[in-house]
C-alpha cells in the first residue's frame, strides 16, 4: 500500500449516520496537528473524552483543545449557541485546560439564539409521528435564518445597537410564528438582548478571521485537521431528507464552512462503524428489529453522547457507503468497533436494494424512495473470537479479515485504520492520514 507523502490538510467525517466513532480518531490525529479546525454543525456533536480520570464531552469546541500544541478554530460554517459554548469554556477552563489564545472562532459564524430552541421543540411536537428527532439544540431554524439572509452572527453580539437593529425585525417575525402558528409564549426581546450582548462581551476574545489563519497555516505548510460532526447520510443535500441534520455534513462543508479552497484539502478519512446506527427518526433500510440488533446496541453501547437516546442499529450498509465514499473523495477508511461483532454466529453486509421487490443499481436517486427500500444482503460466517485491542490486520480471524477485504471491495476505499476498542491504543494505524 502507497504511504502518502506528507499530507498536512486532512478532514476526519463520518461515512453513516454519524457516531461513526470519530471522536477517538480525531484524538489520535489532533495530537499531530497544528490546527483542528471545526466546520459545519453546532452543539448537536458530540465527542466524549476522558481527561484525568473524568468525562467530559465536547459539542462545540474542537478536539485538539486536549493537545497543548494545537490550535483550535470554529469556521463560519458552524451555528454557534453563545451559551452552550460558554458552558464548554467554563468546564474545560475549571478542569485546567486553557482556552484562551488557543481557539479561535469566525465572526461570521451563526448564532443559536433562544428563539431557535423554542421553534426546534414546537416544530418536533407539531410533527408528531414524522418528527425528525432533531437533538432540539435550534440548529435546524438557525441554518434557516443563515439561508433566509435574517440570521445573526458571532460578530452582531459585541455591540448594543448594532444588536438591536437586527434582533427587531428578527424576533418580530419568530414570535409572530411562536404565538400564533405554534400557541407559544413570546420571547422577551430586551431579555435576549441583554443576555446575548452579556455572552458576546464574554467571547469576544476568541473572535479571529479563522479564514486567514488556515490561509496562512497552509502557506506555512503547518498540519491542519479538520473535524466533520454528524455523517454523510444526515447530509442537508445528499442525506435520508428530510430525516437529515441542516448542514453539509459531506467534504464540501469543510470547504464553505471555513474558507479553504478545495485544492488545499489533501487526505480524506472516512469512518465507519463495522456496522450501522442511527439516532432520531426516518429510514435506516438495515436496522435489526431482532436479537442481533439488540447484541450490537448492548454490547455497542449505543447511546448518544448529546441526548442519550439510544441508537438504532442494524448491518454494516455497503452500498450508502460506497455512495459516501464517492461523495467525499475518500482516500482510506476507519473502521471502528470490529470488535462489537465478535460473538455474532454470522454478519451480514447490505449489497443491493430492492425497491418495490425489483432490484435497483446503488444508492436511491430519488430520496423518497429511502423509506420504501429492502436490503439484499451477503451472510458470512461470524468470528465468534475476540478481537479487542488486536494491532494488526493479519492477526484478525481469518473470517474477519474476509470481513473486512469485502467491506472494501464493496465500498471501493482501503481500510487505512483500524480500531477495535474504545482505548486510544486498541486498534492500529495502517497508513498515517498525515502521512
Ligand atoms: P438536528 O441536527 O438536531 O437538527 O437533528 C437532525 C437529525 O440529525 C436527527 O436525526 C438527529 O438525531 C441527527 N443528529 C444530529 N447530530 C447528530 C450527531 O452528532 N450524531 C448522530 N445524529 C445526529
Amino acid at each position: 500500500m502507497n504511504q502518502p507523502t506528507s499530507n498536512r490538510s486532512v478532514v476526519v467525517l463520518g461515512t453513516q449516520w454519524g457516531d461513526e466513532g470519530k471522536g477517538k480518531i480525531v484524538d489520535l490525529l489532533a495530537a499531530q496537528a497544528d490546527l483542528v479546525v471545526r466546520y459545519q454543525g453546532g452543539h448537536n456533536a458530540g465527542h466524549t473524552l476522558i481527561v484525568n480520570g473524568e468525562k467530559l464531552v465536547l459539542h462545540l469546541v474542537p478536539s485538539g483543545i486536549l493537545q497543548a500544541n494545537a490550535r483550535n478554530l470554529i469556521g463560519n460554517g458552524v451555528v454557534i449557541s453563545p451559551a452552550a459554548l460558554k458552558k464548554e469554556l467554563d468546564d474545560l477552563e475549571n478542569r485546567g485546560i486553557q482556552t484562551k489564545g488557543r481557539l479561535g472562532i469566525a465572526p461570521n459564524c451563526t448564532v443559536i439564539m433562544p428563539y431557535h430552541e423554542a421553534l426546534d421543540r414546537m416544530r418536533e411536537v407539531a410533527l408528531g409521528s414524522q418528527a425528525i428527532g432533531t437533538t432540539g439544540r435550534g440548529i435546524g431554524p438557525a441554518y434557516e435564518d443563515k439561508i433566509a439572509r435574517r440570521g445573526l452572527c458571532m460578530g452582531d453580539l459585541l455591540d448594543g445597537d448594532r444588536l438591536q437593529a437586527k434582533l427587531e425585525p428578527v424576533m418580530d417575525y419568530h414570535n409572530f410564528v411562536l404565538t400564533q402558528y405554534f400557541q407559544d409564549k413570546a420571547l422577551d426581546i430586551s431579555r435576549v438582548r441583554d443576555e446575548a450582548l452579556q455572552l458576546g462581551a464574554i467571547l469576544e476574545g476568541y473572535l479571529s478571521d479563522v479564514t486567514d489563519e488556515l490561509h496562512r497555516a497552509r502557506d506555512a505548510g503547518l498540519k491542519i485537521l479538520f473535524e466533520g460532526a454528524q455523517g454523510t447520510l444526515l447530509d442537508i443535500d445528499h442525506g435520508t431528507y428530510p430525516f437529515v441534520t441542516s448542514s453539509n455534513t459531506t467534504v464540501g462543508g469543510a470547504c464553505t464552512g471555513s474558507g479553504i479552497a478545495p485544492c488545499d484539502i489533501d487526505y480524506v478519512l472516512g469512518i465507519t462503524k463495522a456496522y450501522t446506527t442511527r439516532v432520531g427518526a426516518g429510514p435506516f433500510p438495515t436496522e435489526l428489529h431482532d436479537d442481533a440488533g439488540q447484541h450490537l446496541g448492548e454490547r455497542g453501547k449505543e447511546f448518544g453522547a448529546t441526548t442519550g437516546r439510544s441508537r438504532r442499529c442494524g448491518w454494516l450498509d455497503a452500498v450508502a457507503l460506497a455512495r459516501a465514499v464517492k461523495l467525499n473523495g475518500v482516500t482510506g477508511l476507519c473502521v471502528t468497533k470490529l470488535d462489537v461483532l465478535d460473538q455474532l454466529q454470522e454478519v451480514k453486509i447490505c449489497t443491493g436494494y430492492l425497491l418495490h421487490d425489483q432490484p435497483i443499481d446503488g444508492y436511491p436517486a430519488d430520496r423518497d424512495q429511502w423509506s420504501d427500500l429492502q436490503p439484499r444482503y451477503e451472510t458470512m460466517p461470524g468470528w465468534q473470537q475476540d478481537t479487542r485491542g488486536i494491532k494488526s490486520r493479519e492477526q484478525l480471524p481469518d473470517t474477519a479479515q474476509v470481513y473486512l477485504n469485502r467491506m472494501e471491495e464493496l465500498i471501493g476505499a482501503p481500510i487505512h485504520i483500524l480500531s477495535t476498542g474504545p482505548e486510544r491504543d486498541e486498534g492500529t494505524v495502517l497508513v498515517n492520514p498525515f502521512g
